[in-house]
């Protein structure tokens, strides 16, 4: 996630720029740039850091022109650093691009430009298409026929800003797949990642849709379908957030926003790693020693992976908190060994600890991470991104889910590699993964009644949260989740062993949440929520099942998928429910007490 801002009118275009940077840092803040023209020559700079800084030390507010395009950077592809910092222009440095979003076939696109032979300065897919216009305008009409026949080969999400310095009045901006809305004032146009960047200046809005550009100068703008260049009529709308609530896109807390970004969050994470799961499976492949380690959600993000690999690819991982792996497992380790660590952050003392000593044991070491650059991708061998976005909530929700994704995809290409599950239903299982936005947006709809429902259990103590089998480990999250923002004391376990121990802890009114999807063991789960009903539990069954509707004190119906993609889906309740009842206690989600985003001492 990356964020765009691009002005146009009579003011000087960089204070515009910066400011709407800084508004925009919350989706992005490895590394920034701004470009500007003033007299036909467009003027870039560029660097690595937070933009309070980069103003300072590039001299930002010191750019000529009255019309730029700024960015704010989250990198995912390329290390943030001054070279992968957007803009990046073409060959004549005359088109200059702002890019949020993936594209999947840049690769691809990249060999093509190189055999016509173009030079790229970056390792970012952004580069690729200012080559990409260039070329196509090398036969166009115009240049706007040059940029529609250019965006028109990309595959993937963009939300792009471009200005072309041949054109002094006017900059172009495209949505597809990643947010993009126009600020229109009096004289002057904006167009923007979010509405926060420009609502200093104006509170009327324009909000593209997907497949749609913008056309805008100091005096006009104009929507245009991609595919046709056909003019789109939209509206305007008066936006009547504050500041602070524009930044958090209207949501009281960022938390509540990461948890409604996941559909795009999981996306995204299918989107950018199509290809890199194919590499990392036939690496993995060679291995049938692999350990999974991490810590807290990504921990369970980590039990779940060991089902679908020793499901789909019939290797059973050993899966260890990281900081217990350092001790008990180093004899074991060595060159025959394979180690996936898992962590948002890239930075968890004890997975980097784990990683180093695995390395040191002549381990391969994968890395899952939602952070481009932090410390685990220098101490991996390999790195599979989860482009979930910057996640500013302390509680993990949307890496959570895309760490799902990507384990989900890497065990569906390591069974194809071993040749352990039928290909047509690894096929199936792909298109699934590719529904699983969609349920997941159909499982938001589920947000009022879920905080109905919190605000009727607010007053618990304890509450169990049960599953069984791939499902274990959303029981084991949804627990974390309530205990860490609603400090409430909860615990995940098995359905199985409730009755060796637990059970004794139940009576009239202590909430069960049971996570119950069609399955093998359904039958089973059923039998443990009658146990607890028995004692007197409030049952909250998630499932697709009458049979559960009908021994549930409160029903949540999930829509129905493949078993091994429910721990996706099912946990998005679970973080609503933990999300509602800090909210009635009076705590803040985004900042739960005695906890950091990142954990960094072991
Ligand atoms: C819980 C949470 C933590 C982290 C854990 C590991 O919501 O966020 O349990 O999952 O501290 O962090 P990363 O994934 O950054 O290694």
């Amino acid at each position: 996630m990356c964020g765009i801002i691009g002005y146009i009118g009579d003011r000087a275009a960089c204070e515009v720029i910066v400011k709407g940077l800084k508004r925009l840092e919350y989706r992005g803040y490895d590394s920034a740039g701004v470009v500007t023209e003033d007299g036909g020559k467009l003027f870039i700079k560029k660097g690595a850091g937070a933009i309070d800084e980069l103003t300072e030390k590039l001299g930002l507010l010191e750019m000529p022109g009255k019309r730029g395009i700024g960015h704010t950077r989250w990198a995912t592809h390329g290390v943030p650093n001054e070279i992968n910092a957007h803009p990046h222009t073409d060959c004549t440095g005359k088109i200059a691009l702002v890019h949020n979003g993936i594209i999947e076939n840049f690769a691809e696109i990249r060999e093509y430009l190189l055999s016509l032979g173009h030079t790229f300065k970056s390792d970012t897919d952004t580069e690729v298409i200012a080559h990409l216009i260039e070329e196509e305008l090398k036969s166009a009409p115009s240049f706007e026929d040059a940029m529609r026949n250019a965006l028109l080969k990309l595959r993937g999400s963009f939300a792009l800003g471009i200005i072309y310095a041949e054109e002094p009045d006017r900059l172009y901006f495209v949505r597809n797949e990643s947010p993009l809305v126009l600020g229109i004032g009096d004289g002057e146009n904006f167009a923007a990642s979010d509405v926060p960047a420009f609502l200093e200046y104006t509170n009327r809005a324009v909000f593209l849709d997907d497949g749609e550009y913008a056309v805008i100068g100091k005096d006009f703008y104009v929507i245009k379908k991609l595919a046709t260049g056909e003019v789109v009529e939209k509206p305007v709308q008066e936006i009547e957030w504050t500041l602070e609530m524009a930044e958090k896109s209207g949501y009281p807390h960022f938390m509540l926003k990461e948890i409604y970004e996941q559909p795009r969050a999981i996306k995204d994470a299918i989107h950018g790693n199509i290809d890199a799961v194919k590499r990392a499976a036939e690496e993995i492949a060679r291995y049938e020693k692999i350990f999974i380690i991490a810590m807290g959600t990504s921990y369970h993000a980590g039990l779940v992976g060991r089902y679908l690999f020793q499901r789909l690819a019939k290797r059973v991982p050993i899966v260890e908190d990281a900081s217990e792996f350092r001790y008990e497992f180093e004899d074991l380790i060595d060159e025959d060994t394979l180690v996936i660590a898992i962590t948002q952050s890239g930075e968890t003392a004890d997975t980097l600890a784990a990683m180093k000593l695995a390395k040191k044991r002549g381990a391969k070491v994968l890395a899952i991470v939602n952070v481009v650059g932090s410390m685990a991708t220098r101490v991996a061998d390999m790195t599979l991104y989860t482009h979930a976005g910057p996640e500013i909530g302390v509680a993990a929700t949307k890496t959570y889910t895309t760490q799902l994704t990507v384990l989900t995809m890497l065990a569906i290409e390591l069974a194809r590699v071993l040749g352990t599950a039928d290909e047509a239903y690894l096929s199936s299982l792909e298109k699934g993964l590719k529904r699983v936005p969609d349920l997941v947006e159909s499982v938001l709809k589920h947000d009022a009644a879920l905080r109905e429902l919190a605000e009727n259990l607010a007053d618990r103590r304890d509450f169990f949260y049960i599953g069984r089998g791939i499902n274990v480990p959303t029981a084991l999250e949804g627990a974390l989740k309530l205990k860490e923002i609603s400090y409430i004391h909860a615990e995940g376990l098995s359905a199985g062993e409730l009755k060796h121990g637990p059970l004794a802890l139940l009576e009239e009114g202590v909430p069960v949440v049971a996570v119950a999807p069609s399955g093998k063991t359904f039958d089973k789960m059923v039998g443990n929520v009658e146990e607890s009903r028995a004692r007197g539990a409030f049952i909250i069954g998630l499932g697709d099942r009458e049979e559960l509707r009908r021994v549930s004190s409160a029903f949540i119906e999930m829509p129905g998928i493949d078993e091994l993609m429910t721990p996706i889906v099912y946990i998005i309740p679970l973080q609503l429910i933990a999300y509602h009842l800090a909210v009635l206690r009076g705590n803040d989600p985004d900042k739960p007490r005695n906890l950091a985003k990142s954990v960094t001492v072991e």
